[in-house]
């Protein structure tokens, strides 16, 4: 099974970036940490990380027919951004969004999140392991042989 990894804008700066919010590893620790449990769960992770909203849509139209799932971190867009909402609806395979903060005890503006509503869920709060409970989710929801 092949799943898409997507961290959207600002989280190459991870453990440098408001690590008392967001944590003191970096990225290329929490990906080393993704890579563990994906092949504990004998998936195959695909990761990205782009600043560019056109390019999270384009990454999650390119995953169809080709993988069975995505756990997506659409970082600041996840509050504005109804063009990658649409293209959740618009796939062919199921998508978990992941924070690593808690969007819900943080500013107002963060507690709304218009890409989870198109999404199969959402898991917010719980820092790395946040991304390691988004691919089990999917592993338990993806179709087998993909
Ligand atoms: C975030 C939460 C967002 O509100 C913020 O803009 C981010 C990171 C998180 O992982 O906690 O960039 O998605």
């Amino acid at each position: 099974m092949n799943v898409l990894v997507i961290h959207g804008p600002n989280l190459n700066l991870l453990g440098v970036r408001e690590p008392e919010v967001y944590g003191a590893a970096t990225l290329e620790e929490v990906d080393r940490a993704i890579e563990e449990t994906a092949s504990e769960l004998g998936i195959t992770v695909e990761v990205h990380q782009t600043a560019r909203e056109g390019e999270i849509i384009e990454l999650l139209h390119d995953g169809m027919g080709r993988v069975g799932g995505a756990v997506l971190n659409p970082g600041a867009y996840t509050h504005t951004s109804r063009a990658i909402g649409d293209a959740i609806r618009a796939i062919d395979y199921p998508v978990v969004e992941v924070h690593l903060s808690n969007i819900h005890a943080r500013e107002e503006w963060r507690k709304e999140s218009v890409t989870g509503e198109a999404a199969l869920g959402v898991i917010s709060g719980f820092g790395v392991h946040s991304y390691l409970l988004g691919l089990r989710a999917l592993s338990d929801a993806m179709e087998p042989d993909r």
